[in-house]
Protein backbone atom coordinates (compact mmCIF):
# COMPACT_ATOMS: atom_id res chain seq x y z
CA UNK A 1 0.00 0.00 0.00
CA UNK A 2 1.42 3.14 -0.96
CA UNK A 3 0.31 6.47 0.25
CA UNK A 4 -1.15 8.83 -2.85
CA UNK A 5 -2.36 12.61 -2.77
CA UNK A 6 -4.30 13.36 -5.58
CA UNK A 7 -4.28 17.52 -6.48
CA UNK A 8 -7.44 18.23 -8.43
CA UNK A 9 -11.05 16.33 -7.54
CA UNK A 10 -12.65 17.07 -11.53
CA UNK A 11 -13.11 14.36 -13.62
CA UNK A 12 -9.68 12.56 -13.91
CA UNK A 13 -8.39 13.47 -9.97
CA UNK A 14 -11.81 11.42 -8.90
CA UNK A 15 -11.37 8.84 -11.08
CA UNK A 16 -7.63 8.36 -10.67
CA UNK A 17 -8.11 8.74 -6.58
CA UNK A 18 -10.94 6.39 -6.51
CA UNK A 19 -9.74 3.81 -8.66
CA UNK A 20 -6.21 3.74 -7.31
CA UNK A 21 -7.23 3.18 -3.43
CA UNK A 22 -9.75 0.41 -5.08
CA UNK A 23 -6.28 -1.24 -6.02
CA UNK A 24 -5.41 -0.64 -2.20
CA UNK A 25 -3.65 2.35 -1.77
CA UNK A 26 -3.95 5.32 0.83
CA UNK A 27 -5.80 7.98 -1.15
CA UNK A 28 -6.31 11.97 -0.38
CA UNK A 29 -8.50 13.99 -2.87
CA UNK A 30 -7.49 17.45 -2.53
CA UNK A 31 -9.49 20.04 -4.28
CA UNK A 32 -9.92 23.91 -4.04
CA UNK A 33 -13.68 24.01 -3.93
CA UNK A 34 -15.20 23.57 -0.63
CA UNK A 35 -18.88 22.77 -1.31
CA UNK A 36 -17.28 19.82 -3.92
CA UNK A 37 -15.14 18.05 -0.64
CA UNK A 38 -17.86 18.78 1.17
CA UNK A 39 -20.40 16.80 -1.05
CA UNK A 40 -17.85 13.84 -1.96
CA UNK A 41 -17.68 13.23 2.18
CA UNK A 42 -21.65 13.17 1.95
CA UNK A 43 -21.19 10.86 -1.05
CA UNK A 44 -22.29 13.02 -3.77
CA UNK A 45 -20.58 12.89 -6.68
CA UNK A 46 -19.94 16.43 -8.71
CA UNK A 47 -19.49 14.21 -11.83
CA UNK A 48 -22.05 11.46 -13.76
CA UNK A 49 -19.91 8.58 -14.18
CA UNK A 50 -21.40 5.14 -13.87
CA UNK A 51 -20.32 3.10 -10.97
CA UNK A 52 -18.40 5.90 -9.47
CA UNK A 53 -20.23 6.03 -6.54
CA UNK A 54 -19.77 2.93 -5.38
CA UNK A 55 -16.26 2.50 -5.73
CA UNK A 56 -15.85 5.85 -3.82
CA UNK A 57 -18.12 4.81 -0.95
CA UNK A 58 -16.66 1.32 -0.50
CA UNK A 59 -12.85 2.57 -0.19
CA UNK A 60 -14.55 5.50 2.17
CA UNK A 61 -15.96 2.63 4.30
CA UNK A 62 -12.65 1.00 4.01
CA UNK A 63 -11.00 4.15 5.08
CA UNK A 64 -8.52 3.74 1.88
CA UNK A 65 -9.95 7.64 0.30
CA UNK A 66 -10.59 10.56 1.97
CA UNK A 67 -11.18 13.96 1.33
CA UNK A 68 -9.86 17.47 1.73
CA UNK A 69 -9.21 21.02 0.72
CA UNK A 70 -5.78 21.42 2.67
CA UNK A 71 -3.01 18.76 1.21
CA UNK A 72 -0.73 20.11 3.96
CA UNK A 73 -1.08 16.84 5.99
CA UNK A 74 -1.03 14.25 2.97
CA UNK A 75 2.35 16.17 1.96
CA UNK A 76 3.86 15.16 5.23
CA UNK A 77 3.55 11.41 4.67
CA UNK A 78 6.84 9.94 3.68
CA UNK A 79 7.53 8.21 -0.02
CA UNK A 80 4.48 10.23 -1.42
CA UNK A 81 3.13 9.34 -4.85
CA UNK A 82 1.84 13.34 -5.53
CA UNK A 83 -0.83 13.10 -8.47
CA UNK A 84 -1.54 16.75 -10.01
CA UNK A 85 -4.49 15.98 -11.63
CA UNK A 86 -5.87 19.99 -12.01
CA UNK A 87 -7.42 21.29 -15.35
CA UNK A 88 -6.32 22.57 -17.89
CA UNK A 89 -8.52 24.76 -19.94
CA UNK A 90 -8.40 26.53 -23.14
CA UNK A 91 -6.83 30.09 -23.48
CA UNK A 92 -8.07 32.22 -25.57
CA UNK A 93 -5.73 31.04 -28.36
CA UNK A 94 -6.09 27.43 -27.93
CA UNK A 95 -3.01 27.59 -26.06
CA UNK A 96 -3.68 25.37 -22.59
CA UNK A 97 -4.22 27.49 -19.37
CA UNK A 98 -1.50 26.36 -16.90
CA UNK A 99 -2.02 28.34 -14.25
CA UNK A 100 -3.68 26.65 -11.79
CA UNK A 101 -1.07 23.50 -12.30
CA UNK A 102 1.83 25.17 -11.86
CA UNK A 103 0.43 27.37 -8.91
CA UNK A 104 -0.88 23.79 -7.19
CA UNK A 105 2.71 22.14 -7.36
CA UNK A 106 4.46 25.33 -5.99
CA UNK A 107 2.24 25.14 -3.35
CA UNK A 108 2.38 21.53 -2.99
CA UNK A 109 6.15 21.75 -2.99
CA UNK A 110 6.24 24.26 -0.13
CA UNK A 111 4.23 22.36 2.29
CA UNK A 112 6.99 19.56 1.40
CA UNK A 113 9.89 21.72 1.92
CA UNK A 114 8.19 22.72 5.26
CA UNK A 115 7.06 19.51 6.50
CA UNK A 116 10.81 17.88 6.41
CA UNK A 117 9.20 14.80 5.14
CA UNK A 118 11.29 11.59 4.63
CA UNK A 119 11.61 9.90 1.69
CA UNK A 120 11.23 10.42 -1.72
CA UNK A 121 8.17 12.52 -3.26
CA UNK A 122 7.26 11.41 -6.58
CA UNK A 123 5.33 13.78 -8.59
CA UNK A 124 3.12 12.74 -11.45
CA UNK A 125 1.77 14.71 -13.49
CA UNK A 126 -1.49 13.35 -14.87
CA UNK A 127 -3.67 16.99 -16.39
CA UNK A 128 -3.34 16.91 -20.42
CA UNK A 129 0.08 18.98 -20.83
CA UNK A 130 1.79 20.94 -23.68
CA UNK A 131 4.92 19.14 -24.18
CA UNK A 132 7.90 20.46 -21.98
CA UNK A 133 5.63 21.56 -19.18
CA UNK A 134 6.96 18.51 -16.99
CA UNK A 135 10.31 19.88 -17.45
CA UNK A 136 9.01 23.52 -16.36
CA UNK A 137 7.52 21.79 -13.21
CA UNK A 138 11.29 20.18 -12.29
CA UNK A 139 12.77 23.11 -12.50
CA UNK A 140 10.37 24.97 -10.43
CA UNK A 141 10.58 22.09 -7.73
CA UNK A 142 13.98 22.38 -7.99
CA UNK A 143 14.06 25.50 -6.29
CA UNK A 144 12.09 24.37 -3.05
CA UNK A 145 13.00 20.66 -2.68
CA UNK A 146 16.60 19.44 -2.72
CA UNK A 147 18.37 17.12 -5.53
CA UNK A 148 17.22 13.65 -5.12
CA UNK A 149 14.47 13.87 -2.75
CA UNK A 150 11.73 14.15 -5.36
CA UNK A 151 10.81 13.27 -9.29
CA UNK A 152 8.61 14.22 -12.17
CA UNK A 153 6.58 11.61 -13.87
CA UNK A 154 4.52 11.90 -16.76
CA UNK A 155 1.15 9.88 -16.40
CA UNK A 156 -1.26 10.86 -19.10
CA UNK A 157 -4.77 9.53 -19.12
CA UNK A 158 -6.52 7.81 -21.21
CA UNK A 159 -10.01 7.21 -19.69
CA UNK A 160 -13.19 8.31 -21.52
CA UNK A 161 -16.20 9.44 -20.07
CA UNK A 162 -18.96 6.96 -18.85
CA UNK A 163 -16.92 4.11 -19.27
CA UNK A 164 -14.03 5.80 -16.98
CA UNK A 165 -13.80 2.82 -14.10
CA UNK A 166 -13.86 0.12 -16.95
CA UNK A 167 -10.55 1.75 -18.83
CA UNK A 168 -9.16 2.54 -15.61
CA UNK A 169 -9.21 -1.56 -14.14
CA UNK A 170 -8.60 -2.80 -17.86
CA UNK A 171 -6.35 -0.15 -19.27
CA UNK A 172 -4.93 -1.21 -23.00
CA UNK A 173 -1.89 0.61 -21.68
CA UNK A 174 -0.62 2.24 -18.94
CA UNK A 175 2.27 5.28 -20.01
CA UNK A 176 5.02 6.62 -17.54
CA UNK A 177 7.72 8.65 -18.60
CA UNK A 178 10.52 9.10 -16.58
CA UNK A 179 14.76 9.83 -16.59
CA UNK A 180 14.47 8.65 -12.82
CA UNK A 181 14.82 5.63 -11.49
CA UNK A 182 13.25 6.20 -8.44
CA UNK A 183 10.36 8.03 -9.73
CA UNK A 184 9.82 4.67 -12.04
CA UNK A 185 10.33 2.27 -9.34
CA UNK A 186 7.18 4.49 -7.39
CA UNK A 187 4.87 3.74 -10.35
CA UNK A 188 5.85 0.33 -11.01
CA UNK A 189 4.73 -0.47 -7.66
CA UNK A 190 1.21 2.31 -7.57
CA UNK A 191 -0.08 0.05 -10.77
CA UNK A 192 1.44 -3.26 -9.59
CA UNK A 193 -1.79 -4.46 -8.82
CA UNK A 194 -2.63 -4.27 -12.63
CA UNK A 195 0.55 -5.06 -13.99
CA UNK A 196 0.42 -8.19 -12.69
CA UNK A 197 -2.88 -8.80 -14.27
CA UNK A 198 -1.31 -8.59 -17.27
CA UNK A 199 -2.04 -4.90 -18.47
CA UNK A 200 0.79 -3.08 -19.69
CA UNK A 201 3.11 -0.63 -18.49
CA UNK A 202 4.77 1.67 -21.24
CA UNK A 203 8.23 3.26 -20.07
CA UNK A 204 9.73 5.59 -21.78
CA UNK A 205 13.05 7.45 -20.45
CA UNK A 206 11.54 11.10 -21.57
CA UNK A 207 8.90 13.41 -19.85
CA UNK A 208 8.59 14.81 -23.24
CA UNK A 209 7.65 11.53 -25.03
CA UNK A 210 5.38 10.90 -22.51
CA UNK A 211 3.37 14.16 -22.92
CA UNK A 212 3.66 13.54 -26.77
CA UNK A 213 1.65 10.19 -26.55
CA UNK A 214 -1.26 11.54 -25.07
CA UNK A 215 -1.38 14.54 -27.65
CA UNK A 216 -0.85 11.58 -30.76
CA UNK A 217 -3.30 9.24 -29.06
CA UNK A 218 -6.09 11.74 -28.88
CA UNK A 219 -5.61 13.51 -32.19
CA UNK A 220 -4.65 9.80 -34.12
CA UNK A 221 -8.39 9.09 -32.71
CA UNK A 222 -10.31 12.37 -33.75
CA UNK A 223 -8.41 12.38 -37.23
CA UNK A 224 -10.44 9.10 -38.11
CA UNK A 225 -13.78 10.18 -36.85
CA UNK A 226 -13.17 13.24 -39.10
CA UNK A 227 -11.95 11.04 -41.90
CA UNK A 228 -14.86 8.91 -41.70
CA UNK A 229 -17.61 12.17 -41.27
CA UNK A 230 -15.49 13.51 -44.73
CA UNK A 231 -15.97 9.34 -46.12
CA UNK A 232 -20.16 9.95 -45.03
CA UNK A 233 -20.82 12.74 -46.87
CA UNK A 234 -19.23 11.68 -49.99
CA UNK A 235 -20.82 8.79 -48.91
CA UNK A 236 -24.25 10.26 -49.47
CA UNK A 237 -23.35 12.07 -52.54
CA UNK A 238 -22.75 8.74 -54.65
CA UNK A 239 -25.30 6.98 -52.79
CA UNK A 240 -22.58 4.69 -50.57
CA UNK A 241 -23.27 3.33 -47.12
CA UNK A 242 -20.82 4.70 -44.60
CA UNK A 243 -21.45 2.06 -41.57
CA UNK A 244 -20.61 -0.87 -44.05
CA UNK A 245 -17.45 0.93 -45.30
CA UNK A 246 -16.34 1.54 -42.13
CA UNK A 247 -17.03 -2.39 -41.02
CA UNK A 248 -15.26 -3.36 -44.33
CA UNK A 249 -12.56 -0.63 -43.81
CA UNK A 250 -12.15 -1.36 -40.19
CA UNK A 251 -11.75 -5.50 -40.84
CA UNK A 252 -8.36 -4.31 -41.87
CA UNK A 253 -5.82 -5.59 -39.08
CA UNK A 254 -4.00 -2.29 -39.85
CA UNK A 255 -6.64 -0.19 -39.40
CA UNK A 256 -9.15 -1.94 -36.95
CA UNK A 257 -12.62 -0.74 -36.20
CA UNK A 258 -12.94 1.61 -33.45
CA UNK A 259 -13.30 5.05 -33.82
CA UNK A 260 -14.78 4.61 -37.35
CA UNK A 261 -18.44 5.59 -36.14
CA UNK A 262 -19.86 8.43 -38.46
CA UNK A 263 -21.96 10.97 -36.66
CA UNK A 264 -22.52 14.73 -36.56
CA UNK A 265 -18.82 15.44 -35.54
CA UNK A 266 -17.07 14.52 -32.33
CA UNK A 267 -17.42 16.88 -29.18
CA UNK A 268 -16.16 16.72 -25.54
CA UNK A 269 -13.16 18.41 -23.29
CA UNK A 270 -10.62 16.32 -24.91
CA UNK A 271 -10.40 16.15 -28.45
CA UNK A 272 -11.16 19.70 -29.65
CA UNK A 273 -9.16 21.14 -26.42
CA UNK A 274 -6.07 18.82 -27.15
CA UNK A 275 -6.28 19.55 -31.19
CA UNK A 276 -6.60 22.77 -30.60
CA UNK A 277 -3.31 22.96 -27.96
CA UNK A 278 -1.55 20.89 -30.49
CA UNK A 279 -1.78 23.15 -33.23
CA UNK A 280 -1.01 25.62 -30.48
CA UNK A 281 2.38 24.60 -29.52
CA UNK A 282 3.69 22.78 -32.64
CA UNK A 283 3.00 26.59 -34.61
CA UNK A 284 5.07 28.05 -31.78
CA UNK A 285 7.91 25.45 -32.28
CA UNK A 286 7.62 26.41 -35.80
CA UNK A 287 6.37 23.10 -36.98
CA UNK A 288 2.60 23.90 -37.60
CA UNK A 289 0.43 20.78 -37.48
CA UNK A 290 -1.47 20.94 -40.30
CA UNK A 291 -3.25 17.86 -40.59
CA UNK A 292 -4.84 18.73 -36.47
CA UNK A 293 -5.99 22.41 -37.59
CA UNK A 294 -7.56 20.15 -41.04
CA UNK A 295 -9.36 17.87 -38.30
CA UNK A 296 -10.29 21.35 -35.94
CA UNK A 297 -11.93 22.51 -39.70
CA UNK A 298 -13.32 19.51 -40.98
CA UNK A 299 -15.23 18.65 -37.27
CA UNK A 300 -16.80 22.79 -37.41
CA UNK A 301 -18.18 21.91 -41.33
CA UNK A 302 -19.50 18.75 -39.67
CA UNK A 303 -21.36 20.23 -37.37
CA UNK A 304 -22.78 22.88 -39.44
CA UNK A 305 -23.94 20.61 -41.87
CA UNK A 306 -26.35 19.41 -39.27
CA UNK A 307 -29.00 22.16 -40.28
CA UNK A 308 -28.69 21.68 -43.57
CA UNK A 309 -29.28 18.04 -43.54
CA UNK A 310 -32.89 18.53 -41.12
CA UNK A 311 -33.94 21.45 -43.72
CA UNK A 312 -33.64 18.84 -46.70
CA UNK A 313 -35.71 15.32 -44.49
CA UNK A 314 -38.31 18.48 -43.43
CA UNK A 315 -38.31 19.21 -47.20
CA UNK A 316 -38.78 23.00 -46.20
CA UNK A 317 -37.46 26.03 -44.66
CA UNK A 318 -37.18 25.72 -41.12
CA UNK A 319 -38.31 28.90 -40.16
CA UNK A 320 -41.49 28.38 -38.04
CA UNK A 321 -40.88 24.46 -37.76
CA UNK A 322 -40.67 22.74 -34.88
CA UNK A 323 -38.01 20.52 -34.27
CA UNK A 324 -37.49 18.06 -31.08
CA UNK A 325 -34.10 17.55 -30.65
CA UNK A 326 -32.99 14.08 -28.67
CA UNK A 327 -29.71 13.93 -27.02
CA UNK A 328 -27.73 16.70 -25.52
CA UNK A 329 -24.55 15.27 -24.32
CA UNK A 330 -21.63 15.01 -26.63
CA UNK A 331 -21.78 10.94 -26.18
CA UNK A 332 -24.24 8.92 -24.82
CA UNK A 333 -23.40 7.76 -21.11
CA UNK A 334 -22.36 11.07 -19.76
CA UNK A 335 -24.09 14.61 -18.69
CA UNK A 336 -21.09 16.40 -20.47
CA UNK A 337 -22.13 18.52 -23.36
CA UNK A 338 -18.79 20.41 -23.43
CA UNK A 339 -18.63 21.63 -27.35
CA UNK A 340 -20.85 19.18 -27.77
CA UNK A 341 -22.80 19.18 -31.56
CA UNK A 342 -25.85 19.12 -30.01
CA UNK A 343 -25.35 23.23 -28.75
CA UNK A 344 -24.02 24.52 -32.68
CA UNK A 345 -26.99 22.16 -34.26
CA UNK A 346 -29.37 24.34 -31.80
CA UNK A 347 -27.82 27.07 -32.45
CA UNK A 348 -28.24 26.95 -36.58
CA UNK A 349 -31.63 25.82 -36.09
CA UNK A 350 -32.71 28.90 -33.85
CA UNK A 351 -30.64 31.04 -36.60
CA UNK A 352 -32.69 28.89 -39.28
CA UNK A 353 -36.09 30.55 -37.21
CA UNK A 354 -37.04 26.77 -36.15
CA UNK A 355 -38.09 26.20 -32.47
CA UNK A 356 -36.45 23.48 -30.46
CA UNK A 357 -37.46 21.49 -27.86
CA UNK A 358 -34.71 19.35 -26.41
CA UNK A 359 -34.51 16.21 -24.13
CA UNK A 360 -31.73 14.40 -22.91
CA UNK A 361 -31.84 11.32 -19.90
CA UNK A 362 -28.64 13.11 -18.38
CA UNK A 363 -27.28 16.47 -20.06
CA UNK A 364 -30.30 18.83 -19.65
CA UNK A 365 -29.68 21.07 -16.50
CA UNK A 366 -26.32 21.34 -17.89
CA UNK A 367 -27.31 22.22 -21.42
CA UNK A 368 -29.76 25.09 -19.79
CA UNK A 369 -27.38 26.26 -17.95
CA UNK A 370 -25.13 27.11 -20.79
CA UNK A 371 -27.83 27.99 -23.36
CA UNK A 372 -30.64 30.09 -21.56
CA UNK A 373 -33.86 29.62 -22.86
CA UNK A 374 -33.31 26.78 -24.39
CA UNK A 375 -36.66 24.45 -23.83
CA UNK A 376 -35.71 21.12 -22.16
CA UNK A 377 -38.53 18.62 -22.29
CA UNK A 378 -38.28 16.11 -19.05
CA UNK A 379 -39.86 13.16 -21.43
CA UNK A 380 -39.63 12.07 -24.66
CA UNK A 381 -42.87 12.55 -25.64
CA UNK A 382 -43.14 16.04 -24.63
CA UNK A 383 -40.28 16.80 -26.92
CA UNK A 384 -42.09 14.83 -29.50
CA UNK A 385 -45.34 17.11 -29.57
CA UNK A 386 -45.95 18.77 -32.77
CA UNK A 387 -42.61 18.53 -33.88
CA UNK A 388 -42.00 18.86 -37.86
CA UNK A 389 -39.03 16.15 -37.38
CA UNK A 390 -37.06 14.66 -34.42
CA UNK A 391 -33.14 14.96 -34.35
CA UNK A 392 -31.53 12.14 -32.79
CA UNK A 393 -28.20 13.96 -31.91
CA UNK A 394 -26.79 11.26 -28.96
CA UNK A 395 -26.64 7.41 -29.27
CA UNK A 396 -28.73 7.02 -26.08
CA UNK A 397 -29.81 3.43 -25.35
CA UNK A 398 -33.34 4.52 -24.43
CA UNK A 399 -34.10 6.19 -28.25
CA UNK A 400 -33.79 2.79 -28.83
CA UNK A 401 -37.09 2.21 -27.16
CA UNK A 402 -39.28 4.71 -28.10
CA UNK A 403 -42.59 3.56 -29.58
CA UNK A 404 -42.23 5.18 -32.79
CA UNK A 405 -46.40 4.17 -33.69
CA UNK A 406 -47.19 6.25 -30.82
CA UNK A 407 -44.79 8.60 -31.91
CA UNK A 408 -46.02 9.32 -35.21
CA UNK A 409 -49.33 9.98 -34.02
CA UNK A 410 -47.74 12.72 -31.57
CA UNK A 411 -45.70 14.77 -34.43
CA UNK A 412 -47.00 16.85 -37.00
CA UNK A 413 -44.83 15.42 -39.62
CA UNK A 414 -43.22 12.08 -39.78
CA UNK A 415 -39.66 13.04 -40.59
CA UNK A 416 -36.72 11.47 -38.37
CA UNK A 417 -32.97 12.51 -38.86
CA UNK A 418 -30.39 10.32 -37.31
CA UNK A 419 -27.39 12.32 -36.59
CA UNK A 420 -25.84 8.45 -35.01
CA UNK A 421 -26.95 6.37 -37.60
CA UNK A 422 -28.88 4.59 -34.44
CA UNK A 423 -32.12 3.62 -35.25
CA UNK A 424 -33.15 0.92 -37.64
CA UNK A 425 -34.04 2.87 -40.60
CA UNK A 426 -35.63 -0.33 -42.45
CA UNK A 427 -38.19 -0.16 -39.91
CA UNK A 428 -39.15 3.71 -39.35
CA UNK A 429 -38.98 3.75 -43.29
CA UNK A 430 -41.73 0.60 -43.38
CA UNK A 431 -43.97 2.93 -40.73
CA UNK A 432 -44.44 5.66 -42.90
CA UNK A 433 -41.39 7.71 -41.36
CA UNK A 434 -38.71 9.65 -43.79
CA UNK A 435 -35.74 9.02 -42.55
CA UNK A 436 -31.98 10.35 -43.03
CA UNK A 437 -29.20 9.29 -41.32
CA UNK A 438 -25.18 10.06 -41.93
CA UNK A 439 -23.45 8.74 -44.85
CA UNK A 440 -26.26 6.40 -46.01
CA UNK A 441 -28.94 7.05 -49.04
CA UNK A 442 -32.04 6.29 -46.70
C1 LIG B 1 -11.33 10.90 -25.20
C2 LIG B 1 -10.40 9.69 -25.44
O1 LIG B 1 -11.15 8.65 -26.08
C3 LIG B 1 -9.83 9.17 -24.11
O2 LIG B 1 -8.91 8.12 -24.36
C4 LIG B 1 -9.09 10.33 -23.43
O3 LIG B 1 -8.61 9.96 -22.16
C5 LIG B 1 -10.05 11.49 -23.24
O4 LIG B 1 -10.58 11.90 -24.51
C6 LIG B 1 -9.26 12.62 -22.62
O5 LIG B 1 -8.34 13.11 -23.26
O6 LIG B 1 -9.48 12.92 -21.44
P1 LIG B 1 -13.85 11.21 -24.33
O7 LIG B 1 -13.69 12.66 -24.69
O8 LIG B 1 -14.44 10.84 -23.01
O9 LIG B 1 -12.43 10.45 -24.42
O10 LIG B 1 -14.83 10.60 -25.43
P2 LIG B 1 -14.70 9.62 -26.68
O11 LIG B 1 -15.42 8.36 -26.36
O12 LIG B 1 -13.32 9.52 -27.15
O13 LIG B 1 -15.58 10.44 -27.74
C7 LIG B 1 -15.19 11.73 -28.20
C8 LIG B 1 -16.15 12.23 -29.26
O14 LIG B 1 -15.98 11.49 -30.46
C9 LIG B 1 -17.64 12.11 -28.91
O15 LIG B 1 -18.32 13.26 -29.33
C10 LIG B 1 -18.09 10.88 -29.68
O16 LIG B 1 -19.46 10.88 -29.97
C11 LIG B 1 -17.24 11.03 -30.93
N1 LIG B 1 -17.03 9.75 -31.64
C12 LIG B 1 -16.34 8.74 -31.05
C13 LIG B 1 -17.50 9.61 -32.94
O17 LIG B 1 -18.15 10.54 -33.50
N2 LIG B 1 -17.27 8.45 -33.60
C14 LIG B 1 -16.57 7.42 -33.04
O18 LIG B 1 -16.37 6.39 -33.73
C15 LIG B 1 -16.10 7.57 -31.73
Amino acid sequence: MLNVCVLGTGYVGLVTGACLADLGHAVTCIDIDPAKIEGLARGEMPIYEPGLDEVVARNGEARRLSFGVDPSGALGEPDLILIVAVGTPSGEDGSADLRALFSAVDQAAGLRAASQAGGHLTIVIKSTVPVGTCRAVEAMVARRLKPGSFSIVSNPEFLREGCAIEDFTRPDRIVVGSASEAGLAAMRALYAPLTSQGFPLVEVGALETSEMIKYAANVFLATRIGLVNEFAQICERVGADVDELSRAVGADRRIGPAFLKAGPGFGGSCFPKDLRALTSFAADLGCPSEIAGAVIAANERQKHAMAAKIEEAVGARLCGRRIALLGLAFKAGTDDVREAPALSILSDLIAAGASVTAYDPAAGEHFARLVPGVRIADRIDRALADADAVVIATEWPEFLTIDWMAARLLMRRPVIVDLRNHLEAKRLIALGFTYRGVGRHA
